[in-house]
Formats: structure tokens, sequence, C-alpha cells
């Protein structure tokens, strides 16, 4: 792995520790990005960057630098790697301080950053699409920050692979949110669905992209609610995120969504997908 950054400096991964009250180890006080990297170039760098300022502002953390720096320590690191096609990530947390719940004075943030080899979900899960779970939405209130405290996201992506499927789907008071670590819509009689960016859920940078698209190409799509009922009388169902773009989701709880087959406005949508991110 192409050495990563931690608080200024470039060095290799193993080299690359953290002291234990680090307030990101003691109470996941931290926010955080994944950026995806095509051919060296990073897509949608600058929303990426406006997100991780509203963490940032919502966990009342002043940004440790500004969007130049943050532009040229990603352009050093996509140097770095060897991969044309990488995934970047970068973490902010409130910094070292004894442990107390309440902000530390005087203290400063930790930043890391790393880039590594992007990889593109295998071949069968868009040939075939993948299954997915539901499962109600126990996290927090404020599911729009990208926040490293993740371990209801972990614990629900992880009733997921126990039962063998890709994604969990999340319904809170009978409506979806988004997946564990992704978002996801639905095409609900020709029309796409996406459920409204709220406190509710992480405005995904990819769910964002994939609505422009269908606004620049005329299909039919809304933010709106979707209940729970309508979810599972679907035709369509994807799931979309930096890393794995958007993949079609064709069984829920073990159930065939529409025809069990990946749909026509999911493939539409990720082949102009595949357009925007190499132009
Ligand atoms: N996760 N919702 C949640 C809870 C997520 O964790 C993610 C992405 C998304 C999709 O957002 P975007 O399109 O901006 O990647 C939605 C990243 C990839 C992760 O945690 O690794």
């Amino acid at each position: 792995m192409s050495d990563v950054y931690l608080n200024g400096q470039f060095m290799p991964l193993e080299q690359a520790t953290v002291p234990v009250l680090d307030r990101g180890f003691i109470f996941g006080d931290g926010v955080y990005e994944v950026i995806p990297v095509y051919n060296r170039s990073p897509l949608a760098l600058d929303r990426h960057l406006r997100r991780l300022e509203y963490s940032l502002d919502g966990i009342r953390m002043a940004y440790p630098m500004s969007r130049d720096a943050w532009t040229s320590l990603i352009h050093e690191l996509i140097a770095r790697e060897p991969s044309a096609d990488q995934s970047l990530y970068l973490h902010v947390t409130r910094g070292v301080a004894p442990r107390e719940h309440a902000f530390p004075k005087d203290v400063s943030p930790t930043v890391f950053a790393m880039s590594k080899p992007l990889t593109p979900p295998p071949p069968s899960w868009i040939k075939d699409g993948v299954s997915a779970i539901t499962h109600a939405d126990f996290r927090w209130l404020r599911c729009d920050l990208k926040t490293t405290s993740l371990l209801a996201n972990v614990l629900l992506r992880q009733l997921a692979v126990d039962a063998g499927a890709t994604e969990c789907l999340l319904i809170r008071d009978g409506f979806l949110t988004e997946g564990a670590a992704s978002n996801a819509l639905i095409v609900l009689d020709g029309q796409l669905l996406a459920p409204p960016r709220n406190h509710l859920l992480l405005p995904g940078i990819t769910y964002e992209l994939v609505l422009e698209t269908a606004a620049r190409h005329g299909l039919p799509h809304k933010e709106r609610p979707v209940t729970e009922a309508e979810l599972r009388r679907a035709q369509e169902v994807m799931m979309t995120s930096s890393t794995r773009e958007i993949v079609p989701i064709t069984r829920l709880d073990g159930v065939p969504v529409g025809n069990g087959r990946p749909g026509p406005v999911t493939m539409r949508l990720l082949d102009l997908y595949q357009e925007y991110k190499r132009p």
C-alpha cells in the first residue's frame, strides 16, 4: 500500500499510529469522507469537500484545513498510489485529550488520509443483482452527518452478511431511509423514487449524481418518502455509493424484486454513470 497521511506527514501505513486517548478511538468523535478516483481524477471533489465541511459543522469542529489544502493533499495521495482508479479516504477526529465527554479545550484535530485501489463491484452483481434484507433503522437522528461513529451501521451490515445478503435496507417508522452503507432508490410504476434528504439519511454524492442524471436524461423521478409497502412492491430497487456506484438489488428478504432481474431503469442509470465518471 502506498504511504498514508497523518497529521502533516506521509508515512507507511504500519507507522501511522494515534494515541489511545484520541477521541476517535475513545468516542468515535470524528467525521470522514470516501471519494472515488477515476483515472487519477477525484469524482465530484467539491461536493465531497462541501459534505465534509457540513459534517464538521454538524459536530461543531473547526475546519482543520482549507479547501485548497485538502485539494493538494488529495492530489498528492492520488499521485503516490500506483492504481489510476482509487478509493480515497479522509478522516478527522477531535484530537487527543483526557477522557471527558464534553469538548476539550485547545486540542489539535487528528487528520488521517489514505488512498487504495478502487475495486469495482464483481460483474455478477451487475449481471444478476444482489440480495438485501430489511431491518428497523436503529441509528441516531443525525444520519445526515458522515461520522465515524458507525457501530449501528456495522451491526446492520453484519446482519445482512449473516443472512448471506449484500446490504441491509433500513426502515424507520414505516419508511425506507437508506442502506447500512449506501443509499437506496426504487422504481415504482416507471418512476424513480428517492427517499428525501433529511436528518435520517446521508446525502449520498452518488445518490445526488443519479438524480441529476435522471433529470438530464428525462427519466421520471421524484425525491419523496418511500413507504415500506412501496419498497416491497417496487419493480426495481438499487443501492448507490461512491465505492460500489449503482448496484441492482434483485432479492429483498428472500423475495424477488420485480421479475428478479436487474431492471431497465437501473441499467440505464448505470450506463449513464459510466459515461459521467469518465468524461
Ligand atoms: N459509505 N449512506 C451511508 C450510510 C453510507 O455509508 C454511504 C457511503 C452512502 C453513500 O454515499 P456516497 O454516495 O456519498 O458514497 C449512503 C461509504 C462509501 C463508506 O462508508 O465506505
